[in-house]
């Protein structure tokens, strides 16, 4: 069966099971993922980008990035399919250890870890701790030295490249506070990060590997990619000539864009993985120097297509927009607190009738939340049949990347359940991979009457 089908009675199924089969069992909202295509995501990235390097003499890693969807199921999909995983907190680490990853294929990520985040990652003997600053340079050559131990390290560098998507989920450009910029300052001397390099060489209790960028997300054209490529190898190169230091990897971060709507138009793992390769090994041979190993971190790409929200329809109202035009408003059980992504980003999304085929034409629709707020939007505009009525079951499709991950109680909602469905391995069929929130364990923390 199909990832996401129709059923001959018109009702959609994920991995053969139909959607209202789902909302039955497990009521809704629901998040329901595809373990099938998350795997087989996961296996594109991995198989793509090794045979774009391979003839460059290069290895790729790829590191799954655990903040677009991250719980312990997820994290034995990705160990089964031969990916690491990025972390971006201890939250983050705590799960992708439970979930039993073999702690030198974890990174940690972050702008401001604390000293404890960095003493558990240690102590786990994690594969690198990607550094932000140099500060942290200090922090964690001090507390490995504590430790006895020598800390993996990766340098984050801002690239200045400005990838063309929303300014919250941009990340290279200069006037941000990710990462230690390429730009050497004002009144000369050595760049931020060419200081990094310089710091992390001379403490023997940190083991630099390399250099890692992310310009960003929900990013469609190579170029920027390839960009940042070039001017990161040209700080390594630098950083070879000045101290000698070798810096065997360059991790070019996520944010490989997918389709929310017909309108995105995303290019398959093998396009850019092929795109990418000839950019670096360009950058490379006009440098003189060799094709180093690649990491890339993907989130979305994975995560985002394998998941579908399940919605119940509640109210449905017409109101007038201007004079001859109207619009109607499909409220469903849910909103912004298990999507916030339409809200905080202006993202769009679509929506589909699920539980049953249409009997009647499409409208002109806005699917809207149950939260107290006029922007609680699922999605925007879409045409739905007339025939919609309250019960019918609607699927909001590609919500499996930052929408559970940013999901919250606002309005003292409990967050859904995530269901799975798979139909290859061991044991096919729908399984709870995360059950909801009860009303009862949002009052357990409740400390007052
Ligand atoms: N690596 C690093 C260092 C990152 O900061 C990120 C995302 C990724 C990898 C994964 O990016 P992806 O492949 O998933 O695009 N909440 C926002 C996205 C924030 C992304 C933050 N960093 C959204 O819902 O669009």
């Amino acid at each position: 069966p199909e990832d996401f089908g129709r059923d001959a009675a018109g009702r959609l199924t994920v991995g053969g099971i139909p959607a209202d089969e789902l909302v039955g069992r497990w009521g809704s909202p629901l998040y329901v993922y595809s373990e099938d295509a998350f795997r087989r995501r996961a296996r594109q990235f991995r198989d793509a980008f090794a045979e774009a390097f391979a003839p460059l003499g290069a290895e790729v890693s790829v590191y799954y990035a655990g903040k677009s969807f991250l719980t312990t199921e997820v994290v034995r999909w990705v160990r089964e399919e031969g990916l690491n995983v990025d972390t971006a907190s201890g939250g983050e680490l705590a799960v992708a250890l439970r979930g039993g990853m073999p702690p030198e294929r974890i990174a940690l990520h972050g702008n401001n870890k604390s000293a404890a985040e960095i003493v558990r990652a240690l102590e786990a003997g994690i594969g690198r701790i990607v550094v932000d600053s140099l500060a942290e340079i200090e922090l964690v050559g001090r507390l490995a030295r504590g430790l006895g131990v020598v800390a993996p390290v990766m340098i984050r560098v801002t690239p200045g490249v400005h990838a063309s998507t929303h300014e919250f989920i941009a990340t290279a450009h200069e006037d941000q506070k990710f990462g230690l910029s390429l730009a050497a300052p004002e009144d000369g001397g050595d760049s931020p990060a060419l200081q990094a390099v310089a710091a992390c060489t001379a403490d023997p209790a940190l083991d630099l590997r390399g250099l890692h960028c992310h310009i960003g997300s929900q990013i469609f054209d190579a170029e920027g990619f390839g960009l940042a490529a070039e001017r990161v190898l040209a700080l390594a190169a630098e950083a070879a000539e000045r101290f000698g230091t070798e810096l065997p990897e360059l991790d070019l971060g996520g944010g490989y864009g997918i389709a929310y709507t017909e309108a995105d138009d995303p290019r398959p793992a093998r396009e850019i993985a092929e795109s990418l390769a000839g950019k670096v090994a360009a950058a490379a041979r006009a440098l003189g120097t060799a094709v180093p190993h690649l990491s890339i971190e993907p989130g979305r790409a994975i995560s985002g297509p394998s998941g579908c929200t399940l919605y119940t329809v509640g109210t449905l109202k017409t109101v007038a927009v201007e004079p001859g035009a109207q619009r109607r408003y499909v409220s469903v059980d849910g909103g912004m607190s298990d999507n916030a992504r339409p809200v905080l980003y202006g993202a769009d999304y679509t929506a589909v009738l699920a539980g049953r085929p249409a009997a009647a034409g499409p409208v002109l629709s806005r699917v809207v939340g149950k939260h107290c707020e006029s922007g609680d939007v699922v999605v925007r505009d879409v045409y739905l049949p007339e025939d919609l009525a309250a019960g019918d079951v609607l699927a909001v499709p590609a919500t499996g990347a930052y929408c559970w991950a940013l999901s919250s109680n606002y309005n003292w909602v409990p967050r859904p359940p995530v269901v799975a469905v798979r139909t290859e391995g061991e044991q096919p069929g729908a399984r709870l991979i995360v059950r909801g929130e009860t009303e009862d364990d949002l009052l357990a923390r409740d400390l007052g009457a």
